[in-house]
């Protein structure tokens, strides 16, 4: 059986757009669906793609060694497994969990772009 890591950008730009709505409807469905043994709910970020927040980054469980600094809780590692959703909801969220999680099955249609250029950068 496959284990996560869901986290969602604690990140100032995410928590304006919703990332907290989006942590708790995490929290929720996780609950409710007794997926918490299977997935550690987590708040990582700020990921440097704050325009396309609230980002979620759910990744594969490995069991690989900790880096002590963490550097996957503010970047992509482009590691096998890896999923990066971008402009997350709290009812995107719950089908990421409802078929990323449960079934196994990364919801290809809501994965984010991480190279999308900011519209505020000129
Ligand atoms: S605040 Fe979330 S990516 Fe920057």
């Amino acid at each position: 059986m496959k284990r996560y890591r869901l986290s969602v950008c604690k990140g100032s730009t995410c928590k304006a757009g919703g990332a907290d709505g989006v942590h708790a409807a995490a929290r929720d469905a996780l609950s409710e669906q007794r997926l918490v043994p299977r997935c550690e709910l987590y708040r990582g970020g700020c990921y440097g793609f704050c325009h396309m927040g609230p980002n979620v980054v759910v990744r594969e469980d490995t069991g690989r060694k900790r880096d002590p600094l963490s550097p996957e809780d503010f970047q992509l590692m482009g590691w096998d497994g890896e999923v990066y959703y971008s402009e997350m909801t709290p009812e995107k969220m719950r089908r990421v969990v409802n078929e990323h999680i449960a079934n196994d099955a990364p919801v290809r249609e809501l994965f984010g772009q991480p190279d999308t250029p900011d519209p505020d950068d000129g």
